[in-house]
């Protein structure tokens, strides 16, 4: 199709209906800084889970490329969780979680490392508030069930 044949709208003859759409608030993933920023802080976040002796076993014997495709799993994760995304088209937390086993503790030690990087990243304080809160509420999700005595 040549350029000058692109279509518009018919007109409806009224103004105020032809006013432009209102540009949508920022996200959550916007004020944290995109995709750039994201993509920064899970280099520096898995490289201290890799450090950690704790949190490093459950990725223990994982080779490189498969490394990165965590992380773009993770990136594209938090783009859904910080309200950047509609969907998340990997798997289900719970179902990837739950047969790892992850106790409290290990959840515990998971976040302060999570906020640690976070921080780095300089985000403003309410931006580093809110993150934090939707991180613990995926607690659930993550921390195994243990069956009721
Ligand atoms: C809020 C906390 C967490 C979030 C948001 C999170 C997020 C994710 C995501 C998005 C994936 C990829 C899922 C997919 O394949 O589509 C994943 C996989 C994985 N996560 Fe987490 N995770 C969290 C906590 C943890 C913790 C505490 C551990 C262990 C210390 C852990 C270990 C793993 C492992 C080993 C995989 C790969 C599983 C597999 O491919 O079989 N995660 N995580």
């Amino acid at each position: 199709m040549d350029k000058g044949s692109t279509k518009t709208a018919p007109s409806t003859g009224n103004n105020e209906a032809e006013v432009a759409e209102k540009p949508s608030e920022p996200t959550l993933y916007d004020k944290f800084g995109g995709n750039v920023k994201c993509e920064a802080f899970m280099d520096k976040f898995m490289d201290g889970v890799m450090k950690c002796p704790t949190l490093s076993t459950y990725h223990e014997g994982i080779d490189e490329p498969t490394m990165e495709l965590l992380k773009e799993k993770r990136v594209c994760y938090m783009k859904y969780l910080l309200d950047g995304s509609k969907f998340y088209i990997g798997k289900d937390l719970k179902e990837v979680h739950q047969p790892l086993g992850i106790t409290d503790e290990i959840f515990d030690t998971w976040k302060t490392e999570f906020l640690k990087h976070l921080k780095t990243m300089r985000p403003n304080i309410k931006v580093l508030r809110a993150i934090s809160k939707k991180v613990t509420d995926l607690r659930e999700d993550i921390v195994v069930k243990m069956p009721s005595v």
